[in-house]
């Protein structure tokens, strides 16, 4: 029935190893060889290109990361590069891709489509939840739950010392992750890109509840955000008066074991994109909204700017104070 490929491109996310490990065993459901591309498109440049056998797979579902590795390519931006993938892939007689990835990444296979007319099927992949035309993407409930887990644990030690905590999380220019983990952390104060705030708008209320027993403050903030966490954090000693502490969740929000959502998603993601690319559904996304999954173009999901959904972002505007 033909070869197929799956790569992974841009930050990793907790997800990826489940949807190589379906990857492989639907593709050998459905009669085609499963390749797997080490190192995303710079894999593809230099020919990383390997067939793949249930033993490839094995033992990996529960592993976040992913087995083949990723990478952010800017030789694929160049011509010359992208002749040099498409050798490559037709040595191997490789005509169809599952690209894990985000709009970036996507773009990039569009291009590369049109010029060389790889099929390709996109699974958006990344914790920061931003590609247009999706509700979900891949590895965004692991994320979650890390920054949840890390919360609960340093609400413990806020609560024991009379400290702010300014617990920064990723996202990029998204605010998703924090707006979500703030409402479902009970923070006092979440701050997102996509919401403008004065902090003075807070300093009434803050000192009232100190003086009524308050003993702590939880603010969770994106890294998106106009101010630096720490500056944050001095403001919470200088003007609400109580000892404050930054934690940067980093990288740590990237890693961690699939929860069963991210696996399930994976499954059904990489499932779509196998049977898409088996229609004739040759340069398409695989997104999720309103509860089904669907293909859009390339037009749809990039070159857009994102929002999130208006009903979650009424429920931190509803509570924003200001000035
Ligand atoms: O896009 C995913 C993401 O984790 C962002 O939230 C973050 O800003 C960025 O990647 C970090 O990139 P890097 O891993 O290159 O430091």
């Amino acid at each position: 029935m033909g070869n197929i490929a799956i790569l992974c491109s841009g930050g990793d996310v907790s997800g990826m190893n489940p949807a190589i490990k379906h990857f492989v065993e639907y593709a050998k459901a459905k009669g085609l060889s499963p390749f797997l591309v080490y190192d995303g498109f710079e894999g593809l440049i230099d020919n990383k290109i390997v067939p793949a056998s249930y033993k490839d797979v094995s033992g990996i579902i529960n592993r976040g990361g992913t087995k083949i590795g990723s990478a952010r390519s800017e030789r694929f931006h160049e011509a010359r590069y992208r002749q040099q993938a498409k050798d490559n892939l037709e040595a191997l007689q490789i005509d169809k891709l599952v690209v894990l990835g985000g709009d970036g990444s996507f773009r990039g296979m569009a291009k590369f489509y049109e010029e060389h007319g790889i099929a390709f099927a996109g699974v958006p992949s990344t914790i920061d939840n931003d590609i247009v035309g999706t509700d979900y993407c891949l590895g965004v409930d692991t994320a979650l739950n890390i920054i949840r887990v890390s919360l609960d644990a340093i609400r413990d030690t806020a609560s024991s010392f009379k400290r702010a905590f300014v617990v920064e999380t990723m996202g990029r220019d998204c605010g998703y992750l924090a707006l979500v983990s703030g409402l479902t952390s009970g923070a006092e104060l979440t701050l997102i890109p996509e919401i403008a705030y004065d902090l003075c708008g807070y300093k009434e209320k803050f000192k009232k509840e100190l003086l009524e027993g308050r003993r702590y403050f939880l603010a969770v903030v994106s890294e998106g955000i106009k101010q630096s966490s720490q500056e944050i954090a001095t403001w919470f000693e200088e003007e609400i008066g109580v000892e404050s502490r930054v934690s940067v969740l980093g990288h740590i929000q990237r890693g961690g074991n699939p929860t069963s959502r991210d696996r399930l998603m994976a499954y059904r993601f990489v499932h779509f994109a196998i049977d898409g690319l088996l229609s004739g559904e040759n340069d398409k996304i695989c997104c999720f909204s309103d509860s089904q999954l669907n293909y859009k173009s390339i037009a749809d999901v990039a070159h857009k700017e994102h929002h999130i959904e208006p009903a979650l972002m009424e429920l931190v505007e509803s509570t924003t104070l200001h000035c």
